[in-house]
């Protein structure tokens, strides 16, 4: 399976902080946004990724995840000059997906629970139409909504509705089947000349194709928006990081436990940011893997 992170727009609810840097390069606590998007797709075991951004902001993304190859899988990049929805996505990635299924996540949409990890390697290994992430939320009109019938049936998909048939957001990471490219490539723009990705999901709902999966209590889907969320989503990170001594969306770390670097790469990747408690614990979680094998270990 591919992945695309699509990482554009104007971050306009953000400005003046994201008037010359991209929005999912700001800071979530203590690390750059994109870093937790890129994390799901490496804990569903996706390690080829194309990144949209905008033209501007691209040496900058380029800047800081280079290749990908320090983390052991692929990275390139893409840009999209104009918000033209995000189903636009699979116009520009198209020859990145080539024959694959695919996953689009929102370069800023964090996601955090308990058998997450476990929950996107088996939906992710056989995608038959397209799979959705439903959330339970106060305000739905906010968002893409699900209605689910009494088994659990997805029945309707509404965009920001005014009256939401349900309060299950449709959160921004969406499996395909390799059909996507065609059905956004066929698809019209909407009335805002964009390329929505409700109607790319609505129709695959109508072919009787789409699958809501119910994030369930306990899990975290966390907005950053606008400056308040985002102060709400770097608290909820700084909490758990200090409570249990991890860290979320560590990258080099995901890297690591999937078997895609080994423990010297990883401890050398912490070294070159071994002046902040990020760095330190790249270092002890690499020292933890390979023991007195490590350089730096006594
Ligand atoms: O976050 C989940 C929600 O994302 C879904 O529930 C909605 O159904 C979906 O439409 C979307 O709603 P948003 O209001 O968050 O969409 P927005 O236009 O703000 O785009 C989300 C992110 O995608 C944003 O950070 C910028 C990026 N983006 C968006 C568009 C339309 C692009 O990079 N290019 C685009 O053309």
């Amino acid at each position: 399976m591919k992945g695309i992170i699509l990482a554009g727009g104007k971050g306009t609810r953000l400005y003046p902080a994201t008037l010359c840097v991209s929005k999912q390069l700001t800071l979530v606590y203590n690390k750059p946004m994109i870093y937790y998007p890129l994390s799901v797709l490496m804990l569903a075991g996706i390690a080829d990724i194309l990144i949209i951004t905008t033209p501007e902001d691209r040496p900058q993304f380029t800047r800081l995840l280079g290749d990908g190859s320090h983390l052991g899988i692929n990275l390139t990049y893409a840009e999209q000059s104009e918000p033209r929805g995000i189903g636009d996505a699979f116009i520009i990635g198209a020859d990145h997906v080539g024959p694959d299924p695919v996953a689009l996540i929102l370069g800023d949409n964090i996601f955090h629970g308990p058998g997450f990890s476990g929950l996107l390697m088996s939906v992710s290994d056989n995608v038959e139409g397209c799979v959705l992430f439903g959330y339970p939320v106060v305000d739905p009109q906010r968002y893409g909504v699900g209605e689910v019938d009494d088994d659990g049936r997805l029945v309707s998909i509404q965009e920001k509705p005014q009256r939401p048939r349900s309060n299950r957001a449709i959160t921004g990471l969406y499996l395909y089947d390799n059909d996507v490219l065609r059905v956004a490539s066929e698809l019209a723009p909407s009335a805002r000349g964009e390329l929505e990705i409700t109607d790319v999901n609505r129709l695959y709902l109508e072919q009787g194709r789409a699958r809501l999966i119910d994030l369930g209590r306990g899990f975290a889907w966390l907005d950053t928006g606008t400056p308040e969320s985002l102060l709400e989503a770097s608290q909820y990170v700084r909490t758990l990081e200090e409570r249990q001594g991890v860290r979320i969306a560590c990258i080099e770390e995901i890297a690591l436990r999937k078997g895609l670097i080994d423990a010297d790469q990883c401890y050398r990747l912490g070294e070159q940011l071994a002046n902040t408690g990020y760095g330190e614990y790249v270092m002890e979680t690499a020292r933890s893997a390979g023991g007195a094998a490590i350089r730096g270990v006594a």
